[in-house]
């Protein structure tokens, strides 16, 4: 597999992504909140990264199985996870190592947004789940586009690319927008029914250095920036 685009900064992602308000305080609590009583059920982190979701998933009882295309965020996962969960080295854009009906849940934290075509990828998380199985995930809110990219076209799919500092260290991100309609079409398309959409706040242990003002003074309860799917399989 060729060089991936996280191995150029794995560590310093990793490290953001361990205690950032946007991941620690906000996607990583909505997805647990969101999965729920997962005692027992075998779950797929699809894209794991380095690994916090599928922890704390395996910390409420389940048993995790991870894959993600950067193999140095892999390396990063199995230094966290050791032998608790079952890693691999896979592309979301290709069919997956995994017999037909091998999960109770999947997860897919801020990874589908990476992609132009999510109706395979989908298809092939849906094949992986058992009938009566979820598919929790979150990706960038396409409306946050309309207020960073005025001049562009919100109904259109159409790559980006985005300045990031992460850890102290400057990265560039790319990423596929999509209008709402055509996320929601794609999951109907690839035989999902909408069982929850979320738009959460930041949780309750937030530290208070971390809150946007407008949140902290009481003026707003949540803010723009990722969307939450469930969706189910029957
Ligand atoms: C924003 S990070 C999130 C990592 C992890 N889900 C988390 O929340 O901590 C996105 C991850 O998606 C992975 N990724 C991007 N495109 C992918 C693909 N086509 N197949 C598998 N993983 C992919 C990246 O390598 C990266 O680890």
């Amino acid at each position: 597999m060729k060089a991936d685009l996280y191995d150029s900064f794995a560590e310093s992602y990793a490290a953001e992504n361990d205690s950032s308000l946007l991941n620690a305080y906000y996607e990583r609590p909505a997805m647990i909140a969101l999965a729920g009583d997962v005692e027992g059920h075998r779950i797929l982190d699809a894209g794991c990264g380095s690994g916090p979701l599928s922890a704390a998933l395996i910390a409420k009882g389940a048993i995790v199985t991870g894959f993600d295309s950067s193999a140095a965020m892999l390396d990063l996962a199995r230094q966290r996870l050791g032998d608790s969960a079952d890693l691999w080295l896979a592309d979301l854009s290709k069919p997956l190592p995994f017999a037909d009906h091998s999960f109770d849940d999947v997860v897919s934290s801020l990874v589908l947004h990476y992609l132009e075509d999510w109706l395979s990828p989908l298809a092939e998380l849906r094949r992986v789940l058992k009938p009566g199985g979820r598919l929790i995930l979150s990706v960038n809110h396409p409306t946050v586009s309309v207020i960073t990219q005025p001049d562009e076209d919100y109904f259109a799919i159409r790559q980006y690319s985005e300045d990031y500092e992460f850890d102290g260290e400057p990265a560039v991100l790319t990423f596929w927008h999509r209008p709402l309609h055509a996320m929601i079409n794609a999951f109907i398309s690839a035989g999902f029914r909408l069982v929850t959409v979320s738009e959460p706040g930041p949780s309750p242990d937030t530290p208070q250095e971390l809150l946007p003002p407008r949140i902290l003074n009481g003026e707003k309860t949540a803010f723009l920036s990722f969307i939450f799917f469930v969706l189910g399989t029957d």
